[in-house]
């Protein structure tokens, strides 16, 4: 008896109770909606939630969760916007936080199919088996985490891999008015990866269903669509859905770029993916940020609204990235599309976003209207960091380029005046013109990098200059027939390094050799005082 009360015993049995006791504290806060409308709510108190924190809403009706995002924190209430089922909630209805932020599901089962950007299919292809989840929002990666871009995304475009080359990992703006190419260019980008490693992700914010559904027919048709995720929010859907769209796919992105080919965190032995993402486009994302900022009574001339958006597309662009080796080395490229008003580029979202990125194409409606297609603008486009990623000979191909097409967009105004023009300037304006017709490329035809590199290496050494301009497209496009059907060594021989002087002279026996079939098929008479020639000597 006098045992079992010594001290020994009580301490044990303290110490065997303590152990059971749960002290974890639920921290999560309930309260009740007081406002609902326009895809928007009002709640009481909250007076822990955090901004941009996941809110659960549950209706007292029908039992249905519905979830929302923190926007505004007020004295007195919380405004939150809505995803998913916007009718099923509605005043008094149960509201708590959930001490997390937003994620939604990501994957490799993903690929190939149409979601929206709660991660949900919309395809009717059934649904997307994963366990897999990411935050909509997540921390860039820091600059030691980091390498700098080193290897090329082939667009096929001549016009872009020639002059404003995009690395992988970079950020590169496509900015121009309506209808001068914007988002063809970046779908002739996904489908140039229908042969490399990279996924691609597209964004589409604030279009027409059947646009994306074009889209995806697209993809499909081309043969890029198992290795592409779709994500949408159409005009149809609700302001908060545009808004979080491109984080949403920047989510989809960071997994394969944070995780090797299993799904396993990557690191120096297990390599990350590389991952394309497009946003179609963030002026669209812009205007429904401004539209749920209204609803949530933000005083519509605050001054902060631009500041809230240059914070908002920071933070997605900054999440593009080349990973170091130790985190496996994975990357991820964006493309943001930009939409602008007459040319204009001044106005915020793009200056904004030109800040933001680290290069600009930019196509002007004047061009797309002449004929020059893809219309981008050599003048004025950069692309800052792709250049170390270019491959040698390409880098070496195009180092003129830039000057003869802005020496021949120059020129081509004087000439106008019908003046008498000396012989060279006759010269540089022949053959400007003649390079410049060289970078016209229709939708859906990819040039190799090796096919330009050899085409350009045929317009530098002067093989277009006594070509009609009409023949320049058709004798560009025989040329690549030509060179892959007789000449694969030389073609492999290209991605090896620079052109060295023999190779040169090589590709230089070929390109004559291909060019007199040329003319004989197609100008007989040219070739006619060649010949001519040939028999006197
Ligand atoms: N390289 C091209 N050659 C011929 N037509 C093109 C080319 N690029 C775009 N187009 C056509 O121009 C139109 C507008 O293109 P789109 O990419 O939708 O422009 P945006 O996205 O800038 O509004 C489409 O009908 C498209 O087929
Ligand atoms: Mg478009």
């Amino acid at each position: 008896m006098a045992d079992g009360i010594s001290t020994e015993n009580i301490t044990r049995l303290f110490k065997e109770r303590l152990k059971e006791i749960d002290i974890s504290v639920n921290t999560q806060e309930v309260s009740y909606v007081t406002e609902v409308g326009d895809g928007i709510a009002r709640v009481k108190g909250l007076n822990n939630a955090m901004a941009g924190e996941l809110l659960q809403f549950t209706s007292s009706e029908t039992g249905k969760v519905v979830y929302g995002l923190a926007q505004n924190l007020d004295r007195d209430d919380v405004g939150a916007v809505l995803f998913g089922d916007l009718e099923a909630i509605s005043e008094g209805d149960e509201c708590r936080t959930t001490d997390r932020i937003m994620d939604i599901p990501v994957g490799h089962s993903m690929l190939g199919r149409v979601v929206n950007p709660l991660g949900e299919p919309i395809d009717g292809l059934g649904p997307i088996a994963t366990d897999a989840r990411r935050p909509i929002e997540f921390k860039a990666p820091g600059i030691i985490s980091r390498t700098p871009v080193c290897e090329p995304v082939q667009t096929g475009l001549m016009a872009i891999d020639a002059l404003v080359p995009i690395g992988r990992g970079q950020r590169e703006l496509i900015i121009g008015d309506r209808k001068t190419g914007k988002t063809s260019i970046a779908v002739d980008a996904i489908i140039n990866q229908a042969t490399s490693d990279m996924v691609c992700i597209y964004v589409a914010v604030g279009q027409k269903a059947s646009t994306v559904a074009q889209i995806r027919k697209t993809f499909e048709v081309m043969g890029v669509l198992d290795r592409t995720i779709i994500v949408a929010a159409t005009a149809a859907d609700s302001a908060p859905m545009q808004y979080i769209a491109p984080m949403a796919g920047a989510a989809i992105g960071e997994y394969f770029m944070y995780n090797d080919a299993e799904g396993n965190p990557a690191d120096a032995e297990h390599p990350g993916g590389n991952v394309l993402v497009v946003y179609d486009d963030l002026s669209k994302q812009a205007v429904a940020y401004r539209q749920m900022s209204l609803t949530l009574r933000r005083p519509p001339g605050r001054e902060a609204y631009p500041g809230d958006i240059f914070y908002l597309h920071s933070r997605l662009l900054e999440r593009a990235c080349k990973l170091s080796d130790d985190l496996g080395g994975g990357s991820l490229t964006a493309l943001p599309i930009v939409e602008t008003q007459e040319g204009d580029v001044s106005a915020y979202i793009p200056t904004n976003v030109i800040s933001i990125t680290d290069g600009q194409i930019y196509l002007q409606s004047g061009l797309f209207f002449q004929g020059q297609r893809p219309a981008v603008d050599v003048g004025i486009s950069v692309s800052r960091v792709g250049g170390a990623a270019q491959i040698a000979a390409m880098k070496q191909v195009s180092g003129n380029l830039r000057l003869d097409l802005a020496s021949y967009a120059e020129l081509q105004n004087f000439a106008q005046f019908g003046s008498d023009l000396d012989k060279a300037t006759q010269r540089q304006l022949t053959h400007g013109q003649r390079m410049t017709e060289l970078m016209k490329q229709k939708r859906f035809s990819a040039l190799a990098a090796e096919d330009q590199v050899i085409v350009l290496f045929a317009g530098n050494q002067g093989y277009l200059d006594d070509l009609d301009v009409a023949d320049v497209l058709p004798f560009r496009d025989g040329l690549c027939m030509y060179m892959q059907d007789r000449c694969g060594d030389l073609r492999e021989e290209v991605l090896k390094g620079k052109i060295s002087k023999e190779l040169g002279d090589q590709l230089e026996k070929r390109i004559a050799e291909y060019k007199r079939t040329y003319l004989a098929a197609t100008h007989p008479e040219q070739l006619k005082d060649e010949v001519s020639v040939d028999i006197n000597e």
